[in-house]
């Protein structure tokens, strides 16, 4: 049976290969797991007004959303470049929104060692909902 990393590597792959990155050349796919073990992928697409670009986890986040889930238990991310390929402080962020208690998060770092980390390591004192209100 393929296990939970190579399934989501695999899948985080797929999407990969749809990456539109005409600009930058990086190709990125991510796979995230909801608490019921669904699995939902996207790409990063980007465009000619380069502050428009889109990164892969918004897409996955995105279609995540759209099917009317919330709760992420696991991030993979891939990507065509050898050296890593971390998430982005504005994806930890968009991420971090819809993280269940342990989300792991799994990415090349930049030493380009394979890793799975708990995301409060990578994303410490996050901006949540309940700083939003007047109270916590
Ligand atoms: N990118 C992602 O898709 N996710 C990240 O977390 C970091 C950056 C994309 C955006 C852009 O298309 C390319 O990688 C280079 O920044």
């Amino acid at each position: 049976m393929t296990n939970k990393i190579d399934l989501m590597c695999e899948k985080a792959k797929q999407a990969q290969a749809q990456a539109y990155s005409p600009y930058s050349g990086c190709e990125v796919g991510v796979c995230i797991k909801t608490t019921d073990d669904t699995y939902f992928s996207g790409c990063n697409v980007e465009n000619a007004s380069y502050a428009v670009t889109a990164c892969a986890e918004v897409s996955a986040v995105t279609a995540m959303i759209t099917a009317g889930k919330y709760d992420i238990t696991d991030v993979m991310i891939t990507s065509n470049k050898g050296h890593g390929f971390p998430p982005c402080g504005k994806c930890r962020q968009l991420l971090s929104e819809f993280a269940a208690p342990d989300m792991t998060i799994h990415f090349t770092d930049s030493d380009g060692q394979f890793v799975s980390l708990p995301f409060s390591d990578i994303f410490p004192h996050a901006f949540q909902p309940k700083h939003v209100g007047d109270t916590e």
